[in-house]
């Protein structure tokens, strides 16, 4: 049975593109599912000079599409209330508190409450201070504080934030963000890893020769270069959903699936991943930035990024970790922006069978392909493993062939969407799915290094072209270790 859900929710940053996109939509969908009923309340807060009936129509506006009907539509968006407020304005916040309180007695919210962060960082640490000092905290409820990234800029900036919201909230009062977190395929690797025998009995460096994690966007910066031209894609992309997988591959068993046992394990691998001095993180890294393709323009023509901007819009790297597991492993990673396709997808590449008798004596007709194991995040949910099987008919030959699974286009139809699975279980108080300050903070240390090295020295860009998979050197990173990209442009 559906568990209802109780809570008034304030979002800051109501009127935001995301809150439209993603936001509403997926709350609407938990109270399409039941697990909000008639007992939730959602205040929308922002500068913005909106009415309550304004913000209601947008909201209405957001779901369209999903509704059966208008007054379903009208029902669910009877819980919204809107307040103008600027979150600097200390003495103010008694309207948002007077409006919480207000909805909390209309559908009974039993003292619950989300306080969602999705605006400009640079007021987080301001807004949980305002709602402690100001008394938005109930005593009778629960607290929880949930917020979208960038989670600071850098080990330090990140530091700074998470002391400012540990003054009000407590670490398993906070739900920081990472949308990558609750797609599907990324929940899958513990499935996978912990489910199955034959998967975690290999899952080490006797066995596994490399893990390519690949985050391929085919869009440009579209409308958001006055945030991208300040991160860039080792902030944007590799800090947070790329460390946060990487963690999951590497991470050792949890003694169970809790939140605290399995942040207890990520944290643990990202200890091990090994920090890189400037000239290792030269050695290891290359970035790039998109050049004019056939109709676009070069990432420093777009609209609004500064002449000659130097930002990366492509990062390719080789990560290693210093345990008993993975020693002597290299993970790739690589994420990009205007790339061949919009795809996500990890190959954990097998070593190859240490005798290839099928090419006895001659090893240089070495026949036998490395088993790959894929798992495919986007844009369809599944994995295959690709093993050697000799080929059908006269003779003895071997080929690669694929056992494959993907969700069925009813599953996938039923698989929610990362937003709505991640305020339902911010709701429910589980933060596996959320990135723990430790987490984040190793994950800094270990991206700082780059960035500094990458903020002195002058790059190359532009250095590649749209619908390509980045620049040469992202390719010449695995050349150098005798190895190579497992999905190339020429056998997807
Ligand atoms: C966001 C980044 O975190 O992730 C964007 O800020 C990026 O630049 C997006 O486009 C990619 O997410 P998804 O779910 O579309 O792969």
């Amino acid at each position: 049975m559906t568990k209802e859900n109780i809570a008034v929710f304030t979002f800051f940053g109501a009127t935001g593109d995301l809150a439209k996109r993603k936001l509403y939509p997926s709350l609407f969908k938990l109270y399409q599912k039941g697990y909000l009923k008639e007992r939730f309340g959602v205040l929308g807060t922002s500068r913005a000079d909106w009415s309550t009936d304004q913000f209601k129509d947008v909201v209405k506006e957001s779901i369209s599409g999903l509704e059966s009907s208008a007054e379903e539509a009208d029902k669910f968006a009877s819980h919204f209330e809107y307040v103008a407020h600027d979150v600097t304005d200390q003495p103010h916040y008694s309207v948002l508190l007077d409006a919480i309180k207000e909805l909390d007695e209309r559908f009974d919210a039993q003292g619950n409450r989300v306080f969602y962060l999705s605006m400009a960082p640079n007021f987080f640490g301001e807004i949980a201070l305002n709602i402690k000092s100001q008394g938005l905290i109930s005593d009778n409820g629960y607290n929880r504080l949930v917020i979208e990234k960038p989670f600071g800029r850098d080990y330090k900036s990140a530091k700074k934030l998470n002391d400012e919201l540990t003054l009000t909230f407590d670490e398993d009062q906070i739900f920081r963000i990472d949308h990558y977190l609750g797609k599907e395929m990324i929940q899958n690797i513990e499935a996978l890893r912990f489910g199955n025998t034959i998967i975690e009995s290999l899952w080490n460096n006797r066995y596994i020769d490399n893990v390519q994690i690949t985050l391929s966007e085919s869009l440009g910066v579209e409308e958001r270069a006055s945030y991208y031209d300040t991160s860039g894609a080792l902030r944007d992309m590799v800090q947070n959903h790329i460390m946060q997988i990487i963690s999951q591959l590497a991470m050792e068993q949890p003694v169970a699936f809790t939140d605290a046992d399995v942040r207890v394990e990520k944290v643990k691998a990202l200890r091990s991943l090994r920090v890189y001095s400037a000239v290792e993180a030269a050695g290891n890294f290359v970035r790039g930035q998109y050049a004019a393709g056939d109709e676009g323009v070069d990432y420093r023509d777009e609209d609004g990024v500064p002449e000659g901007s130097n930002n990366e819009t492509f990062v390719a790297g080789k990560l290693l970790f210093d345990n008993y597991r993975w020693s002597g492993v290299p993970f790739y990673i690589r994420t990009g922006k205007k790339l061949a396709d919009k795809f996500t997808r990890i190959d954990v590449v097998f070593k190859k069978p240490l005798i290839d008798i099928f090419a006895f004596p001659q090893q240089s007709d070495a026949t036998l392909s490395a088993n790959v194991l894929t798992i495919y995040v986007e844009p369809k949910n599944g994995f295959a493993l690709t093993v050697n099987a000799k080929s059908a008919g006269q003779g003895f030959e071997t080929e690669p062939v694929k056992l494959d699974f993907y969700q069925d286009e009813k599953s996938e139809k039923d698989v929610p969407e990362p937003y709505e699975r991640l305020m339902h279980d911010a709701m429910e108080g589980n933060s596996t799915n959320f990135a723990s300050w430790s987490e984040v903070a190793y994950a800094w240390k270990f991206v700082d290094v780059i960035r500094r090295l990458w903020d002195i020295e002058e790059p190359h860009f532009p250095n590649y072209l749209p619908g390509s998979m980045g620049p040469k050197a992202s390719d010449e990173l695995l050349e150098r270790d005798g190895r190579s990209w497992v999905y190339k442009l020429d056998n997807k």
